[in-house]
């Protein structure tokens, strides 16, 4: 094991039944080393998405072993992958996927929620960190339609950073991003990596792969070529990375979400959560402004 970080034998994952199965991935096998950054290509349909879904807990494999840092994940509960995924992977996706209706500073706050910090203050000094790291603190009382596409896809990043992740996940990160935008996003994750992060990043686009230590074109659900242009022994070094992460209570799993959600849907959850809080406590101070006009008034009357 050593150094492997994510190793998986024999995976597949289709869809249907019978003469009408379709195989997303087949008989697939991957070790990742810990502080490799992958590239991952191949034609549209081949299961590069499929792949990082199932190596990020959102989707399970029909047949197969999946082993994250020498446990075996493939076959855990909802609530474990749950909250597996909120301490070890940040995910990144294309669209972003940011709350619209919260600001830059709560949205990257929000998965400190889910790896179980109970202080507010805390995740907000922690959101602070990560966001001055990506020169983003002037930017943290927007909302997500104020910024630019390139600032939105940094804060997406720093959001999926925040709990400190030691593997980041990222499918076409750069893909709706013009090229300075994508330009700054991959100098991000290009530092991430040297800090000893483990990288997978899914790209369509070739002149992106400079930054990778190792390239897998894929194929109809399987690996066509996979090519490492660093050495395992010359990997950078993993260091832990905190992002004031250090100060955070990680002892509460409790807040980890039940179900297999996508972090999105968790985000929707949370977000409604917070609206009804807000929407009782503004229901509470009206009943009393209600209450105070009807004294008033009696009082005139009078
Ligand atoms: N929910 C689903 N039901 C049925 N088939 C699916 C489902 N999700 C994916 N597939 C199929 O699995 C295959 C792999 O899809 P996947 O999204 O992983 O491809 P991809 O390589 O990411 O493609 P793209 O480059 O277009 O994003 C495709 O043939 C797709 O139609
Ligand atoms: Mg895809």
């Amino acid at each position: 094991m050593g150094n492997t970080v994510i190793e998986l034998k024999s995976l597949s994952r289709s869809y249907g039944y019978g003469e009408g199965t379709t195989y997303a991935l087949k008989d697939f096998d991957l070790e990742v080393k810990r502080g490799e950054f992958i590239m991952i290509m191949g034609p549209s349909g081949c299961g590069k998405t499929t792949l990082l879904n199932i190596i990020g807990l959102l989707d399970r494999p029909n047949f197969g072993s999946y082993v994250l840092d020498g446990e075996s994940v493939a076959r855990l509960s909802a609530r474990k992958k749950a909250n597996l995924r909120s301490k070890k992977i940040g995910l990144i996706f294309q669209d972003f996927n940011l709350i619209p209706t919260l600001n830059v500073l709560d949205n990257v706050a929000l998965p400190l929620i889910y790896s179980g910090s109970k202080s507010k203050s805390k995740r907000y000094i922690a959101a602070d960190n990560i966001l001055k790291r990506f020169h983003l603190e002037k930017r943290e009382y927007f909302l997500p339609f104020q910024l630019s596409g390139g600032q939105k896809q940094r804060v997406a990043i720093a959001r999926s950073l925040v709990a400190s992740p030691e593997i980041i996940l990222a499918d076409e990160p750069t893909g709706n991003l013009d090229s300075r935008s994508a330009h700054i996003v991959m100098e991000e994750l290009k530092a991430i990596h040297e800090e000893g992060n483990t990288i997978i990043m899914v790209t369509h686009n070739p002149s992106l792969t400079t930054y990778a230590t190792r390239v897998i074109h894929m194929l109809d659900g399987g690996i066509d070529t996979d090519i490492k242009t660093v050495a395992d022994a010359d990997l950078p070094q993993p260091i832990s990375v905190h992002f004031g992460r250090a100060n955070l209570d990680r002892k509460n799993s409790d807040l980890a979400p039940e179900s297999e959600s996508t972090s999105f849907e968790i985000d929707i959850k949370e977000e409604i959560k917070t609206t009804k809080k807000k929407t009782k406590k503004s229901t509470r101070k009206l009943k009393k402004l209600q209450k105070k006009t009807a004294k008033k008034k009696k009082k005139e009357t009078l």
